[in-house]
């Protein structure tokens, strides 16, 4: 299964001393899973290589309007791009993007897009406060363009005041929200665990589990791609770049895991356990470190709270639940089991015996089993598992699931 297309940005930068900020929000996007095409305009160049941007980006830099690999490059860009950004945006780009003049690659992609489009302005304060600047804005607000407005702060050449270009992290996190508006999970809420819980023995040791928080991470990000409101209730720091619908809640223990999920679930429309919750932990936690000369400890052993089943007994009407299982022997059958016993909607279940499956892979291997049936996603990544997941759990939102009288 290939993984899904992820959303194309194309990034405009027009010829500003900030152009070499716009190399950090092209590095940004594409850190927060954006394929990013950069659009420079020929007095960009000026300030900033185009090798720098193609070393970056996800696809080399665009410049010419004609003479360039593709005959008609501003209208396959337009159509490509979910969001058009230009960053930093000229007193004259504004001018000629007011007037709509498409003389060059970045003036006429954006005649030929739809697309929502961002425009981040950096210029000296004089030219800033000039009634044309200020109704060419005017007038591109009016047609609906999004302005990440300048910051104060020193400028050019030894100047103090307000022109500079918005920080790439603001100018990141407006893009990003645009990004996955009409995702399939748009509007909807989903939580996410991830990672192996940590049970304490004492101040210094703790029973814990192989799981990296890899397969909850990528479902998170997923979610994300695809429109959702995301917290991900983790046990590891996660790598995901910050995005303005993402929420981390860092926990450790199974006891922790359970109260942070026990909030989530009052607002998700979907649960998704993908942590490693450990099933035993030490009845007792020594106040201080455990030391040889005290003999070999005999660690006594509780369960933890089933967090998984406590959801599903407690879900609301329509919430979507889906939990994990790591099996060695007869995975699918202990799956069915599993997702009967426990009430939930999906069990995903994976072979961890078998190679490239699981603990610790960037790979996963799993059948997806429902009350419906089973579905199994062969070795992929662990995006295009979450993304096969997703898809499941969008079908759900979709048709209003509810619980059946005969439950699940
Ligand atoms: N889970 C949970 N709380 C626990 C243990 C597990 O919420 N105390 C969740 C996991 O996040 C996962 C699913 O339950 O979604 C795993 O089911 P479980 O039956 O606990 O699997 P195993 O831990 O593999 O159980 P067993 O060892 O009994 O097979």
């Amino acid at each position: 299964m290939p993984d899904r297309p992820q959303p194309t940005v194309v990034l405009g930068v027009t010829g500003g001393i900030a152009a070499y900020k716009a190399v950090e929000v092209c590095r940004r996007l594409v850190e927060a899973g954006a394929h990013v095409v950069p659009v420079l305009t020929a007095d960009a160049r000026r300030f900033v290589g185009e090798a720098t941007f193609s070393a970056l980006a996800s696809e080399p830099a665009q410049t010419e309007l004609f003479g360039g690999p593709t005959p008609i490059p501003h209208t396959a860009l337009g159509r490509a791009a979910e969001v058009v950004v230009v960053a930093p945006a000229t007193a004259d780009f504004l001018a000629r993007y007011a007037a709509g003049l498409a003389g060059d690659l970045l003036g006429a992609t954006l005649l030929a897009t739809q697309a929502p489009v961002v425009v981040c302005p950096a210029m000296h304060t004089e030219m800033w406060e000039h009634p044309s600047v200020q109704e060419n804005l005017a007038t591109l607000v009016r047609r609906g363009v999004t302005v990440v407005p300048p910051g104060t702060g020193p400028l050019a050449a030894g100047d103090v005041g307000v022109g500079r270009l918005a920080e790439p992290e603001a100018i990141v996190e407006v893009v990003l929200g645009m990004l996955g508006a009409h995702g399939d999970l748009a509007g909807y809420a989903v939580a996410v665990s991830a990672g192996g819980t940590r049970e304490p023995i004492d101040p210094v040791r703790h029973l814990s589990n192989r799981s990296s928080g890899k397969q909850g991470q990528a479902l998170a990000h997923a979610a994300l791609r695809r429109g959702a409101e995301v917290t991900l209730v983790t046990t590891v720091d996660p790598v995901l770049a910050p995005h303005p619908r993402l929420r981390v809640v860092r926990v450790s223990t199974a006891a922790e895991m359970e109260a942070a999920m026990g909030v989530e679930a009052e607002k998700a429309d979907a649960i998704i356990m993908a942590a490693a919750v450990a099933d035993f932990r030490p009845v007792t936690v020594a106040d201080h470190k455990l030391t040889k000369d005290q003999g070999v400890p005999q660690l006594v052993l509780e369960r933890t709270p089933d967090i998984l089943a406590g959801l599903a007994a407690r879900r609301r009407p329509g919430q979507v639940i889906v939990g994990f299982a790591a099996e060695t022997d007869d995975p699918v059958a202990r799956a069915r089991a599993k997702r009967a016993a426990k009430g939930v909607d999906l069990m995903v279940v994976n072979d961890v015996s078998a190679p490239g499956v699981g603990f610790d892979h960037d790979t996963n291997a799993v059948t997806i089993v429902s009350a419906s049936g089973e579905q199994e996603v062969p070795l992929s990544t662990k995006t295009v598992v979450a993304d096969a997941v997703l898809d499941r759990v969008a079908e759900l939102l979709a048709a209003g699931h509810r619980l059946t009288p005969e439950g699940h």
